[in-house]
């Protein structure tokens, strides 16, 4: 069994922590003791705050879709706080707009909420997993998806398509509890 996981001490890793779900995870992660990493493009005004005021918040700049910069995520926190994370959450998330979204993408890339919305969430549960592995430590990974994850709108088909992706993701993932000793879960807002 995966047993207890209080929060106090670990090393709570958030992308999209700058803002909205993330940086409420962010909050409650704080408030329950733990070390907290915010990953994401950048910081505002209120994210500047909590770090400089908190030596238990710290902020790593990446794009999640580069996986280069998502694995550096690992040796940035164990030169910050001296281990690998123990909570990896993907969170950031992109809704789908005019210009990237199904019905009017110029198709001169990658569809840009696949590669965050679901890209990142199976690239950070790849990470976790080795990273976990190679200090001995079980985790968990969260991620984010949405009620959009479990029925079809015609308006967002890309949006609603990555987030199924990630139910799948987090459904295929139960037996990693035991096998891999890292605990996925989902939440779905919404
Ligand atoms: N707010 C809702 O009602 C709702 C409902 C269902 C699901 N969700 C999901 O919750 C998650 C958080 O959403 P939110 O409403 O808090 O949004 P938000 O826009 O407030 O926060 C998203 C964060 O992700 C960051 N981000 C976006 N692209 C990034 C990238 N390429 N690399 C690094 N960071 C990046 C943004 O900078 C931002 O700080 C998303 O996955 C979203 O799909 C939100």
């Amino acid at each position: 069994m995966f047993g207890a996981f209080p929060l106090a001490g670990k090393i709570v890793a958030v992308t999209g922590g700058a803002s909205g779900i993330g940086l409420a995870f962010c909050k409650l992660a704080l408030s329950s003791n733990a070390r907290v990493i915010i990953a994401d493009l950048k910081l505002n005004r209120d994210t500047e705050a909590l770090v400089a005021d908190n030596n238990k918040a710290s902020f790593y700049k990446c794009d999640v879709r580069n996986w280069k910069e998502l694995e550096d995520l690992v040796p940035f926190s164990e030169s910050k706080f001296g281990n690998v994370p123990d909570v990896y959450a993907a969170n950031a998330g992109i809704a789908e707009s005019n210009s990237t979204g199904f019905w009017n993408d110029a198709e001169e890339d990658k569809y840009a909420a696949l590669e965050v919305n679901l890209g990142h969430p199976i690239k950070l549960s790849r990470i976790a997993i080795r990273a976990l592995s190679s200090r001995g430590k079980k985790g968990v990974v969260v991620i984010t998806s949405s009620i959009a994850g479990m029925h079809g709108h015609f308006t967002t088909p890309l949006y609603s398509a990555s987030k199924h992706g990630t139910i799948g993701l987090i459904k295929s993932m139960a037996l990693a509890e035991t096998e891999a000793n890292v605990k996925v879960v989902g939440i779905c807002p919404g």
